[in-house]
């Protein structure tokens, strides 16, 4: 029997996780849409492939999967109140890209994977679909990026369910501490076989 552990949404352990937010557009049986997705990140460098976990059931989930494309907005500071708005309704019931314009935001065409891209974020790709994977009870959807853009807009971070602005810097090792690791590395090099 596998023993496996829950780690459920508000749970103190998921908070520890910070993320930044993906504002997820797609077209297709839901219509026009944009969700909110902490859960994306970059999968590749070459070629640039980014990753979402989606709920199976979302409309955007739906979306993905008829027409194989999608686009990655990350949310700017400025963008929480738009992350708000495509992550607690659903485009199954509501047309979130007007609904979004008439609170301002603003939106473009993607002339590639031909989806609504949003403007002002602090980075966006177009994305075609290469594979998606069943995690539990979410859809990985990893897409290869059929084009990029970025502003001078930093990207919010998502942590606890609160939105952050980016801060402080942590400390980097020293120069000092640096050689200090290096000789200890150094004792714990592996004898090559
Ligand atoms: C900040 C934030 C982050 C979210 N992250 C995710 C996520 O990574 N994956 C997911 O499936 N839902 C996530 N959600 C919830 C979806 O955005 C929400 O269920 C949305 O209504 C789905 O829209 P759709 O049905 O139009 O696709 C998040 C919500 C918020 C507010």
């Amino acid at each position: 029997m596998v023993i496996y552990t829950e780690l459920p949404w508000g749970d103190k352990r998921t908070a520890k996780f910070v993320t930044n937010v993906g504002l997820i557009t797609s077209d297709g049986p839901n219509g026009p849409n944009i969700m909110a997705a902490e859960w994306t990140h970059q999968a590749s460098y070459s070629p640039g492939m980014i990753a979402v976990s989606i709920g199976h059931e979302k409309a955007t989930a739906e979306n993905i999967r008829a027409t194989k494309r999608f686009g990655v907005g990350i949310a700017s500071a400025k963008q929480a109140v738009l992350a708000s708005v495509a992550g607690n309704y659903s485009g199954r019931q509501y047309d979130k890209i007007p609904a979004s314009k008439a609170l301002g935001f603003r939106f473009y065409r993607g002339r590639k994977a031909k989806v609504p891209m949003v403007k002002d974020t602090a980075m966006n790709a177009e994305c075609r679909l290469v594979k998606a994977i069943r995690l539990g009870d979410h859809t990985m959807f990893v897409g290869e990026v059929l084009a990029a853009s970025v502003s001078e807009n930093k990207p919010v971070a998502y942590n606890g369910g609160r939105y952050m602005q980016l801060g402080r810097s942590a400390r980097k090792p020293s120069n000092k501490e640096r050689e200090k690791i290096k000789r200890i590395m150094e004792k714990h090099r592996k004898v090559a076989a």
